[in-house]
């Protein structure tokens, strides 16, 4: 860790303890910067998860119509995922999947979205195709793109969703078997099995190192790399992308939840072809780089 991303850690992780522990696996909300306009309040955007209401995403949707503003779901891994027994992918005004290889079903590269709405259906489907007319082909009035499919990822894409509910099957198998090695160690923090609205299906096991533990992800991997074992990091927070700083985002926002889960969080092997002696060794792996 470079300095000033120690820093930045630090100051995350005092912000943090003021709120409460993050030992929590069911507390990975936002936890906003403070605004000093809104009384020193912490504000910030986040997943709509938490809802006390029975009816899905109303308060967001509520939300969205009072401001006329369009939901746009991201169910990028959450092909199968249901919350309150609803289809994950239904609720926005545009839901979007990804089909990227790490994902329960693949095409290899792209994604799809689905909506019920048949003016968003009509558009979307021009967009993907360079916005042609029907009558005058090359003469366009929007701006569109080249985001086909081609029938080769299609048919790849078709065979694959037939085989959900068995990868979906592999992949509970797969967090079960990492539970049953790692659940009980006080040195790491593993992921929720279900909640009041969700099981989880395990797309990827993440770990997140607990406070025992002084070392940052980044070295924990790295010895579990001389293992041969591979891992891959947890995604890194938005409020530190360089880039969203230089633009001028972000100044003197601090997040400390992304950035201790940034720090602290990555995942194991989760491939489908993993066999269980295999997730036998990077379990074991893992809890001997940590004592
Ligand atoms: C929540 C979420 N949104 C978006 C993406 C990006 O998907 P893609 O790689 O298909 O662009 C991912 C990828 O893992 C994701 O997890």
């Amino acid at each position: 860790m470079s300095e000033e991303e120690q820093k930045t850690y630090e100051n995350e992780t005092s912000a943090k303890k003021e709120e409460g522990p993050l030992d929590k696996p069911n507390y990975w909300g936002v936890l906003g910067s403070k605004n000093p306009a809104h009384g020193g309040k912490r504000e910030g955007a986040g997943r709509p998860l938490g809802s006390k209401s029975k009816k899905p995403w109303k308060g967001m949707i509520e939300l969205a119509e009072k401001y006329n503003l369009r939901v746009i779901e991201d169910a990028a891994e959450m092909h199968g995922q249901t919350y309150k027994n609803l289809k994950c992918g239904s609720f926005g005004d545009i839901s979007v999947f990804s089909f990227y290889p790490n994902k329960h079903i693949t095409t290899g590269e792209g994604g799809m979205l689905s909506t019920n709405d048949e003016e968003l259906f009509i558009k979307a489907k021009s967009m993907r195709n360079l916005c042609f007319q029907e009558h005058k082909r090359f003469v366009h009035e929007d701006l569109g793109w080249n985001l086909r499919m081609t029938n080769i990822q299609a048919a790849l894409g078709l065979a694959q969703l037939e085989k959900l509910e068995e990868h979906i099957v592999k992949k509970r198998h797969i967090g079960n078997l990492y539970d049953s090695f790692l659940h009980n160690s006080s040195l790491i923090q593993t992921p929720l099995k279900e909640n009041e609205f969700s099981k989880n299906i395990y797309w990827v096991y993440g770990v997140v190192l607990t406070e025992s533990i002084s070392i940052s992800a980044e070295e924990v991997q790295k010895r579990l790399r001389d293992l041969g074992i591979g891992t891959r990091p947890f995604f890194w927070p938005m409020h530190e992308q360089p880039i969203l700083k230089k633009l001028g985002l972000f100044q003197d926002e601090h997040y400390p939840v992304s950035s201790i889960l940034g720090r602290k969080g990555f995942y194991l092997p989760s491939g489908l072809n993993l066999t269980d002696s295999q997730i036998e060794k990077s379990a074991n792996s893992l809890l001997s780089v940590l004592t």
